[in-house]
């Protein structure tokens, strides 16, 4: 199979359209992020994360935000997430204004420990479906199972958090999503406190978990190369606050093709136009 340059935004979309009326369906985007301004306001001051950011995911996406420390991609996540509003532009899924968070959006976070310690990893998956009513208890411990199983983590269901490793941590945390069939899962830097190995193992997985279950992904990252394997589309952001700079096409990209030339070459060029700007001019006091 040969591999897909990486081509700009216009030529992947028409791609996603052909391939969406090949198989009958409805082309509009599953999340449209519109022209999205993001905002911090504190008594001092504000401070704009992102400016006017826009994009459009599809059904079954990975979707990669790609930017450097700062330029807000944990903010657009938080915004997808219903989180904060923006304060220009909008945010639909399934053509909705997002304004709340809801289940149909579930968050996967850097950080280990984001499952309850004193829960066990049955009981961590188990207590989204409970808390937000969706199943009954019987049915909760099946989805969890079931999740759990296919993260390879059956065996650990009635251990407590403590005793996992922290990429194990991560594959309960991705369950626990999962089991939740959000219409997006959102991902922010899950497996960057990991160390290279594991977080190799852990893209890898997640692509065949994708393959299995095809859920559509917004993935966030400042890892070039982690980008160009987990996503189908990458989209670039500018350093601080956060504009769009370009969209990649990176769907023939692979852990497999890693290193080769075509693989180096893209990330050289991803590199270069997200560092293209001349630096700001320093301020001296
Ligand atoms: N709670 C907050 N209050 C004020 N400013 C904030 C807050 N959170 C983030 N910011 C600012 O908003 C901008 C975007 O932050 P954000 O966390 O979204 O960046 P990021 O791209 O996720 O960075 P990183 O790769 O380091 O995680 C930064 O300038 C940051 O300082
Ligand atoms: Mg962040």
């Amino acid at each position: 199979m040969s591999t897909a340059a990486a081509l700009p935004s216009g030529i992947d979309s028409l791609s996603h359209r052909e391939r969406e009326r090949e198989r009958g369906q409805d082309i509009a985007p599953l999340l449209q992020v519109d022209n999205v301004s993001l905002e911090y306001r504190t008594p001092e001051r504000v401070v704009r994360a992102t400016h006017r950011v826009s994009f459009d995911v599809h059904a079954a996406d990975r979707f990669v935000l790609l930017g450097p420390s700062g330029c807000g991609k944990s903010t657009l996540l938080k915004a997808v997430g219903g989180f904060i509003p923006p304060v220009e532009g909008e945010i639909r899924l399934d053509g909705q204004r997002v304004t709340h968070p809801d289940p149909d959006r579930i968050v996967v976070f850097q950080e280990f420990d984001q499952l309850p310690p004193w829960k066990t990893v049955k009981q961590n998956v188990m207590f989204p479906l409970l808390a937000s009513r969706t199943l009954g208890k019987k049915e909760a411990a099946e989805r969890a199972l079931h999740y759990l199983d296919k993260v390879g983590l059956a065996k650990f269901a009635d251990v407590h958090p403590h005793q996992l490793s922290g990429g194990m941590k991560q594959r309960v945390a991705i369950a626990r999503a999962l089991a939740m069939q959000p219409r997006v899962l959102l991902m922010d830097e899950p497996f960057a406190a990991l160390d290279a190995l594991t977080r190799r193992k852990m893209q890898q997985e997640l692509l065949e978990l994708w393959d299995e279950v095809r859920f559509t992904l917004l993935f966030v990252t400042h890892s070039i190369e982690e980008a160009l394997v987990v996503g189908n589309r990458v989209a670039l952001l500018s350093p601080h606050p956060g504009r769009m700079r370009a969209e990649v096409n990176s769907h023939g990209f692979s852990l497999a093709s890693h290193g080769g030339a075509e693989f180096q070459s893209t990330a050289q060029r991803i590199h270069d136009m997200l560092f293209e700007e001349e630096p700001e001019a320093v301020a001296v006091p």
